[in-house]
């Protein structure tokens, strides 16, 4: 024993990046050597430590990390958990921050990549994208502009909004998300926050899986994780072939048998195919997709007949593959209810005459079109507006949408943007 000093340590093998081990141990020297005499002195498989620190009762701080990332560990081993640098920072602030912490020994310098700057654009160059036209020629053309990834505080932002208790022993599906990162290939936000939230959460399950087909810069191959309490465990029945897509039959299988609450942030090109099965499924969801959805005749029906609406928030940036800020405009969409919308207070809802003059006027039809908000409150006809209004809570005011189809007006023959037709109730 050295000295009856008690430590608490993460190791990780250079051949395992997505996982580390965390242990305790009276000699850290010692158990270094251990690790790498198991491994049969390959010089590909090295153990380093990531951290270590000095704890005055380290068999309690091993215990406490087991019960607070549970979800986190490998089923079948004691010490083996889930590794990102997201989630190295919250091993490390959980034993820092531990009564019985002492004082830290080593820990390895910060791997997260800042993020960079603003791309003011919403269509980035192949080179913003970090791809080549070799790249783009050799696959789908379509999944194109799919490789752009959700903000963590933008998923935090929305999901802090509804009460905790939608996801009390709920089974939450993740299926267009990467749930294994490290600093080139990070892990989707989604993944990470129900991972990091899964105990506060109460959540009874979190199944992620990766596309890995199309125009993916992440590793290839499907790849899917299943969390529980009780540890973590690969998808290992993926069968031949299977590249995890949202419609292919394992996916399918586990958003209609098993999933209570679908989450993510799908593929752009998909986005209507998408839609109907999350919503055939019958299934809650909460989802991000394009504003302007609202007013495209593919989704007027669920709006229509109250299938799904807006979520609390907008979204006004993605991440591209090379961490850079890109302009966005998605929403959240859901179906799950939504409390005292705080985006009501947008809605000028008023008298006809009181809207000022040049937010109203009458199309080529006769079709009055409202702008800025405005929204007649003793309009009997329907009358059009664009998407934001429908987003901001419209259709929960005692209006309807008046037709399955988007509407395009013209003004002296020209032609204005789409727009959806509303009538009062
Ligand atoms: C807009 S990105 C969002 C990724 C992640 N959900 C997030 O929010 O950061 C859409 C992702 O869906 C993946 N994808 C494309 N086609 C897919 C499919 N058919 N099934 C599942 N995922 C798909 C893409 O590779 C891409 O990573």
């Amino acid at each position: 024993m050295e000295n009856g000093k008690q430590y608490i340590y993460i190791v990780q093998s250079s051949l395992e990046p997505s996982k580390c081990k965390i242990g305790k141990t009276n000699d850290l020297e010692r158990r270094l050597k251990e690790y790498n005499n198991m491994t049969g002195k390959s010089k590909e498989n090295i153990y380093r430590y990531l951290f270590a620190c000095e704890a005055k009762n380290m068999a309690k701080v091993e215990n406490d990390i087991k019960m607070q990332f549970g979800a986190l560990r490998e089923e079948k081993s004691r010490e083996i958990y889930f590794y990102n640098a997201d989630l190295f920072e919250g091993y490390v602030n959980f034993i820092k921050t531990h009564a019985m912490f002492i004082k830290e020994i080593f820990i390895k310098a910060d791997d997260k990549k800042p993020i960079v700057k603003i791309i003011k654009k919403t269509t980035p160059s192949l080179d913003e994208r970090g791809l080549t036209r070799k790249d783009v020629m050799q696959k789908a053309q379509k999944a194109d502009n799919d490789e752009f990834y959700t903000r963590y505080e933008d998923i935090e932002k929305e999901l802090s909004m509804y009460d905790k208790t939608i996801w009390e022993d709920k089974v939450v599906f993740c299926n267009c998300d990467d749930a294994v990162g490290d600093s080139e290939k990070n892990t989707s936000a989604f993944a990470l926050y129900f991972l990091r939230n899964f105990k506060e959460l109460k959540l009874k399950k979190l199944i992620c899986i990766h596309f890995g087909g199309g125009l993916d810069l992440f590793s290839g191959g499907a790849k899917g994780y299943v969390f529980t309490k009780d540890g973590f465990h690969e998808l290992i029945e993926s069968p031949k072939g299977y590249m995890g897509s949202f419609d292919s039959p394992l996916s399918l299988k586990i958003l209609n048998e098993e999933a209570d609450i679908v989450c993510t942030n799908p593929p752009f090109s998909r986005a209507i195919d998408y839609w109907k099965v999350t919503i055939k499924s019958g299934k809650k969801f909460l989802i991000i997709s394009n504003i302007v959805n609202v007013v495209h005749t593919a989704y007027i029906h669920y709006f229509k007949d109250n299938k799904i609406w807006a979520g609390y928030n907008r979204i006004d940036y993605f991440l591209n593959p090379k961490r850079q800020l890109v302009e966005a405009s998605g929403h959240w969409y859901t179906n799950i209810p939504i409390n005292d919308r705080p985006k009501y207070k947008l809605l000028k809802i008023m008298p006809l005459k009181e809207i000022p003059d040049k937010y109203k006027k009458y199309d080529d039809n006769g079709i009055l079109l409202v702008d800025k908000g405005y929204i007649p409150n003793d309009y009997k006809n329907s009358f059009a507006v664009s998407a934001r209004p429908i987003l901001n809570g419209l259709l929960e005011k005692g209006y309807k949408i008046a037709q399955y189809e988007r509407y395009s007006p013209y003004i002296k023959g020209k032609e204005r943007f789409v727009r959806v037709l509303v009538q009062k109730i």
